[in-house]
C-alpha cells in the first residue's frame, strides 16, 4: 500500500482560530480527518505530524526516507529561511509537495520566496485547506497512473 505523509510546521496547530481571516475557521484536526477520509476511499495510507519545533520536522523528513511514497509538507513559516529543513529534503529520495493555505506571493514580500521550493517536487498556493486536497488529488493521480 502506498504511503503518504503530510507534514505540518509552526503555528498550524492553531488553525481555526489563528488569523481565520487569512486562514480560515477549518481546524488541522478537519483538514486531516478530511485528507484520511480521501486516502481510504483510495485505498492509500496517511499519517500526519505537526511540529513547532524545526529539528523535530528534520527528523521527521529523514526518518520518511524509504518508508513513504510521498510527503505533503506546509512548513508554515520556516519555509521563507530554513536551510536546515531544505536540506533534508534535498537529503532523501521522497518527492516532496510543498503547500501553503494562503497565496505567500500575495503577501508580504518576506513570504514571496520559498527556499524549499527549489528541492520540492512542486508548490501550490492559496487555495485555501484545498491546497492540502489539491496535492493529495495529484498524488492520487500519480499513483493511480
Ligand atoms: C503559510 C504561509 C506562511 O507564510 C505562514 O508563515 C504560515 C502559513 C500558509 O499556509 O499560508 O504559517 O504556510
Amino acid at each position: 500500500m502506498a504511503k503518504v505523509l503530510v507534514l505540518n510546521g509552526p503555528n498550524l496547530n492553531l488553525l481555526g482560530t489563528r488569523e481565520p481571516e487569512i486562514y480560515g475557521s477549518t481546524t488541522l484536526k478537519d483538514i486531516e480527518d478530511m485528507m484520511a477520509r480521501r486516502a481510504e476511499a483510495a485505498g492509500i495510507g496517511i499519517d500526519f505530524y505537526q511540529s513547532n519545533h524545526e529539528g523535530r520536522l528534520v527528523d521527521k523528513i529523514q526518518e520518511a526516507n524509504h518508508n513513504y511514497d510521498y510527503i505533503i509538507f506546509n512548513a508554515a513559516a520556516f519555509t521563507h529561511y530554513s536551510i536546515a529543513l531544505r536540506d533534508a529534503i534535498a537529503a532523501i529520495d521522497v518527492p516532496l509537495i510543498e503547500v501553503h493555505i494562503s497565496n505567500i506571493h500575495k503577501r508580504e514580500e518576506f513570504r514571496h520566496q520559498s527556499v524549499l521550493a527549489p528541492v520540492a517536487m512542486g508548490q501550490i498556493c492559496g487555495l485555501g485547506i484545498e491546497s492540502y486536497m489539491a496535492a493529495l488529488e495529484a498524488i492520487i493521480y500519480k499513483l493511480q497512473k
